[in-house]
């Protein structure tokens, strides 16, 4: 996610068994083939065998563009660098990058949603595999099918539907059951995201798209051990207990601690209070915190704000080892 889930948030997120797979923020491809830095500012994974996580979580680089000709040639770069996965973005809903052509803007016409994936499939050949992530529409549903048939016919190995159209923003409801008609209609493995927060979402989102599998966005931010409560239920048919503060301080705690090596204080203070906005969401203690300290310019004195205990272990060693 763009400005909020970079790599030092990915190694953090992946450190407890969950995810499968994660998705850096976009690359944004206008015309040019961009240097080889881009990439490895976006894709740091792309130095570690495989392109991984520190866990070892498999890491897709992410393309946003229009222009099928750059796509291309962009795709042969992050190949020549190592990518192991590439995932267009058909779904951003930013009027900067709608006005330039790109994200949702395509989605107004599946054609171009097709030449832009079949540019990027014929770019990479059976090398690598490409995926695509789209939202329901633009301003209304109506393309919705015709663009995820698009994906599919010009390479795409999996799906990503966001339930909204880009008028809907972020506003709730994530439309699942809409998701669920496009997943009846292709053979691709069709993900199915959006307004995952909780346990329960999960399965509200599973049930209604028929989805086997769901991607999750701000959800994981709100509770970082949300791809593990899941998981250990899968494993087990139990629910995790609910993520105490103790644990969300440690992770800011850490977070801070690997973004000071190489970002200025203040901007690590600001990435800290967005992570906590989102914490705060579904939290009352973070947004207890979030009031105690959004005024705070040292990092610090914000971290001293958030109280991260010497040692904190979650979840529980014994629950770790059931989701292993
Ligand atoms: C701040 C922000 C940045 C995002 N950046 C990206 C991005 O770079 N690529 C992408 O595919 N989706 C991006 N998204 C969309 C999310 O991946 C996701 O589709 C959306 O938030 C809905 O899922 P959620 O309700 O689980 O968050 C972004 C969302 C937000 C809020």
């Amino acid at each position: 996610m763009e400005g909020v889930i970079d790599a030092v948030t990915r190694d953090l997120l992946t450190r407890t068994p969950g995810f499968d797979w994660g998705v850096t923020e976009f690359v944004r491809v206008v015309d040019a083939c961009l240097p080889p830095r881009v990439f490895h500012r976006h894709c740091p994974e792309l130095a570690r065998p495989g392109v991984t996580t520190p866990s070892g979580v498999p890491v897709q680089l992410q393309l946003l563009g229009a222009d099928p000709e750059a796509l291309a040639a962009n795709a042969r770069q992050a190949l020549r660098l190592g990518a192991t996965g590439l995932d267009l973005n058909f779904g951003c809903p930013a009027k900067l990058v709608n006005r330039h052509d790109g994200g949702a803007s395509l989605l107004r016409d599946p054609r171009r949603v097709h030449a832009a994936v079949l540019a990027v499939s014929r770019a990479v050949g059976d090398e690598i595999p490409v995926t695509a992530k789209i939202r329901l529409g633009f301003s209304d549903r109506r393309l919705a099918l015709a663009c995820a048939l698009a994906t599919q016919d010009a390479g795409a190995q999996r799906l990503v539907v966001h339930g909204r159209t880009r008028d809907e923003g972020y506003r709730p409801p994530a439309h699942w059951e809409w998701i669920g008609r496009i997943h009846q209609r292709l053979s691709i493995p069709v993900v199915a995201n959006g307004d995952i927060w909780t346990l329960e979402d999960y399965w509200k989102a599973r049930t209604l798209s028929g989805c086997r599998d769901v991607m999750l966005g701000r959800g994981a931010l709100a509770d970082p051990w949300l791809a593990a409560r899941i998981r250990h239920w899968q494993a087990t048919g139990e629910r995790l207990p609910g993520t105490p503060w103790r644990a969300r301080a440690q992770i800011l705690a850490d977070f801070a601690a690997l973004q000071r090596s190489t970002l200025p204080e203040r901007v690590v203070t600001a990435l800290i209070k967005q992570w906590l906005n989102h914490m705060r969401q579904r939290d009352d203690e973070a947004a207890r915190r979030f009031q105690a300290v959004k005024r705070l310019r040292e990092l610090d004195a914000l971290l001293a704000g958030l109280e991260p205990p010497a040692a904190a272990t979650w979840p529980p060693l014994s629950v770790r080892a059931e989701t292993a």
